[in-house]
């Protein structure tokens, strides 16, 4: 059994302090553990109906924060912080996260045969804007920075939107190769593929000249960077890195992660390399496996640009990274129709999910599919409206019976300048068939709510 053996290492205190867990060659075993919440509001108002309201204070694993202009965390959200479903024993996503580390954990050890890849998967989800975008050299101006995509703590801190946040500051500790998973916050649309939490792995592995040149015969002249500042960037390389060094590393990350695509979908599969753009990566590639007859998106991946090495302190070596998403891959290789269910509760769903080897196959089987119930809500919309907005209040009032909402039309009205939007929300229950009752008493509490908090004008 490969999770039997248990070892804990004794943590240096910086780590400590982040909340982490350092996990070596084995997992640590673990039951379910549960983070309570607390919410304390200055104003009256249910957990999940609104937003934290400016100068009110809130907890957010046992810390307090104060409400600013940009808070737009809601409680609903922050009830799901420290659920950590990824490290919940058993649960698919869990599952899939060991069957990772394991294919890392088995295929890169050190002289010692001890695993070199460091596992940390309990870093607290509120980061610095620093972390979620400075240090990852991602624009000002760039579309996730802002309020309407990202959920905010206060105006520097927030849910981290990428496992990436973390790169930095485990490069500062002076890990060269470690995996990073953890649940991470993106205001997003409603339907059976996104959620507004869900969970990545980021993996990051540096090396030092001798390393990169260590399978050549005769090194001798090769060297990592260019000795002048004259060359420019091409689609190749970076400017500072030379197209020896890089190939090799390009060379490296594609057979790690094509091995890793192997192990978790099978040997037969077909992969393609597609490239792409990461503000952290350059060059930079996704990869797509054929997987049922369908191209499918694994993961993006690149060489990481040398600023970050250079500010983490590193600037000796050079590295490259990637970032998957959990939900994505289990939810093909179990075949789990809706991301939902992976926050249920019901023994329907996580009894499928019982195998004491992770690389158990299993094909998840739906319990019952229960009908929808689809109703249209259109209003006027407000000036400085945002679509996630409304989403955001959906989920909040609504909770897990909302299966989708789509904007179904949008309209201008000529005299007024008035824009009107029609969503269409689709409601299903998870576990039981909803009464036209339930729906339209939910239906207007939304209704309601989208009145009072985003003063919207019904039609
Ligand atoms: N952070 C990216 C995302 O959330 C994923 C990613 C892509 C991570 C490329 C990486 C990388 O480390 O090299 O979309």
């Amino acid at each position: 059994m490969l999770y039997s053996k248990v070892r804990y290492i004794q943590l240096p205190k910086v780590l400590r302090r982040l909340n982490q867990q350092l996990h070596f060659r084995t997992i640590q075993k673990q039951s379910s553990p549960v983070t309570t919440v607390v919410i304390r509001h200055t104003h009256a108002g249910n957990v999940g109906e609104e937003k934290v309201a400016a100068g009110g204070t809130f907890q957010i694993m046992g810390e307090t924060y104060r409400a600013d202009s940009w808070t737009n965390v809601t409680p609903k959200i922050i009830s799901n912080i420290g659920k950590n479903l990824h490290n919940q024993q058993h649960h698919p996503l869990c599952l899939i996260k060991q069957r990772i580390i394991n294919y890392f954990y088995a295929n890169f050890t050190n002289r010692s045969e001890n695993p070199i890849f460091a596992v940390f998967d309990n870093i607290n989800p509120v980061v610095t804007t620093h972390q979620n975008f400075d240090s990852l050299l991602i624009p000002e101006d760039h579309p996730s920075r802002a309020k309407s995509d990202t959920y905010y703590v206060t105006k520097d801190q927030l849910l981290r939107s990428q496992t990436s946040a973390h790169q930095e500051e485990l490069i500062i500790m002076g890990f060269d190769s470690f995996l990073a998973v953890g649940d991470v916050y993106r205001r997003d649309t409603i339907d059976a593929t996104h959620y507004p939490v869900f969970h990545q792995m980021e993996g990051v592995r540096l090396f030092s000249e001798s390393e990169v040149f260590k399978g050549v015969n005769d090194p001798t002249g090769l060297t990592l960077f260019e000795d002048t500042n004259q060359i420019k960037r091409t689609s190749d390389k970076q400017e500072s890195h030379t197209l020896d060094a890089v190939k090799l590393l390009e060379y490296d990350l594609k057979n790690t992660l094509s091995s890793l695509a192997h192990h978790l979908f099978g040997e037969d599969i077909q992969y393609r390399w597609v490239d792409c753009y990461f503000p952290f990566t350059h060059p930079s590639w996704e990869l797509e496996i054929l997987y049922k007859d369908e191209w499918l998106e694994v993961l993006g991946c690149g060489i990481m640009e040398q600023k970050i090495l250079l500010n983490a302190g590193a600037k000796n070596k050079i590295g490259w990274a990637f970032g998957l998403g959990l939900e994505r891959l289990a939810m093909k290789l179990y075949q789990i129709p809706d991301i939902r269910l992976f926050w249920s509760n019901d023994s329907g769903f996580l009894n499928q999910f019982k195998v004491e080897d992770p690389e158990t196959p299993i094909a998840y089987k739906p319990v019952s599919i229960y009908p929808q119930c689809t109703s249209d809500l259109s209003f006027w919309i407000p000036k400085d409206y945002t679509e996630n907005d409304f989403y955001d209040l959906v989920r909040s009032v609504g909770g897990d019976i909302v299966e989708q909402v789509t904007l179904v039309d949008t309209f201008l009205h000529p005299k007024h300048q008035k824009t009107s939007h029609c969503y269409r929300i689709i409601y299903r229950h998870m576990e039981k068939t909803l009464t036209q009752k339930e729906v339209n008493d939910v239906h207007r509490q939304i209704t309601q709510a989208a009145i009072d908090q985003l003063k919207i004008e019904p039609r």
